[in-house]
């Protein structure tokens, strides 16, 4: 085992890395350090001339070749910021994005809007992000169920989970295609539910760093791209409150056809949100009748 300085491991990852075509090496290789090493980034350039662990070295050539690979920086780490929360993530589940944050936030702000504790669904909740928002933000005044097909992608959720605290009380996950994972009494009780189903088409090119490394059944909906969300709409009503509010991700081309599916599904009040560059990115509707 090598023992070496800071200074010269980083010159030798940042080399590796800018030679696999990383587009800022520099900031990445912040981020693996800390992860091997538990620095912050000024701790780091305090630290350049000490003696790196054979552990932290370990890990970090790991890391650095795992990059080089081309596994995505969020895999490489192991884990990623989402909101409030820093989650566990890997090849089982999708990388959470920004955009889905905006969408988290719509959900969350509908829960609020509730005049007593909120219940709350989230299909396909994947490593648990938006579940997981809603019961960190909303604690204690919040019930949540989260729902995926995968059983690997629930594992993810239920480690998630435990990173939670006493506030995972709040979640209840659940296996099973869109609401078949679901008891039959919970039909009728959600004031929101919130979704980023598979919304892209098969034929639909994604970036290599994508199609090669994320779950493609995360993404791929089917022939049109749409059939998720044209399940989800049609038999969201049942499940919600006559107040109820559906928040589902969608893509940016798709806004028109969800408003029509929204209104074909009996929603009285329906919004497409954009994303924070702008673009279609969430479907907002209500049922517009009154809880009881
Ligand atoms: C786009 S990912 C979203 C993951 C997570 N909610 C997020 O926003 O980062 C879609 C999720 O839906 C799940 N999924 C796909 N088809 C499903 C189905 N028929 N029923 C339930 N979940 C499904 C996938 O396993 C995946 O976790």
């Amino acid at each position: 085992m090598r023992t070496l300085a800071w200074r010269s491991l980083r010159a030798e990852g940042r080399a590796r890395l800018a030679q696999a075509g990383v587009d800022d090496p520099d900031q990445e290789l912040r981020w693996i350090i800390e992860r091997a090493t538990g620095r912050t980034a000024a701790e780091q350039l305090a630290d350049l001339d000490a003696a790196a662990t054979e552990r932290e070295v370990r890990f970090y050539d790991e890391m650095v070749a795992r990059r080089v690979e081309g596994a995505p920086l969020q895999y490489v780490l192991g884990r990623w910021g989402f909101r409030t929360l820093d989650l566990l993530v890997d090849p089982r589940v999708l990388i959470p994005r920004p955009e889905t944050e905006v969408v988290a936030g719509l959900a969350i702000e509908a829960a609020r809007a509730v005049d007593r504790d909120a219940v709350v669904l989230d299909l396909g909740t994947g490593s648990g992000a938006i579940a997981l928002s809603l019961a960190a933000e909303l604690w204690p005044h919040v019930e949540v169920w989260a729902t995926d097909r995968s059983p690997d992608a629930l594992a993810v959720a239920r480690a998630n989970l435990a990173g939670l605290g006493s506030r995972s009380a709040a979640i209840r996950l659940a296996e099973g295609s869109w609401f078949d994972a679901l008891p039959d009494e919970q039909r009728g009780r959600f004031d929101v539910i919130v979704s980023n189903p598979p919304y892209v088409a098969a034929d639909e090119p994604l970036p290599a760093e994508v199609a090669d490394w994320e779950p493609v059944s995360a993404l791929i909906s089917g022939p049109s791209g749409l059939e998720a969300i044209e399940r989800i709409v049609a038999e969201a009503p049942a499940w919600l409150r006559p107040a109820g509010t559906l928040v589902l991700e969608i893509g940016e081309t798709q806004g028109a056809a969800v408003l029509a599916l929204a209104r074909a599904a009996g929603f009285l009040e329906a919004h497409v949100e954009p994303d924070l560059a702008g673009r279609d990115r969430a479907l907002v509707a209500r049922r517009g009748g009154h809880d009881g």
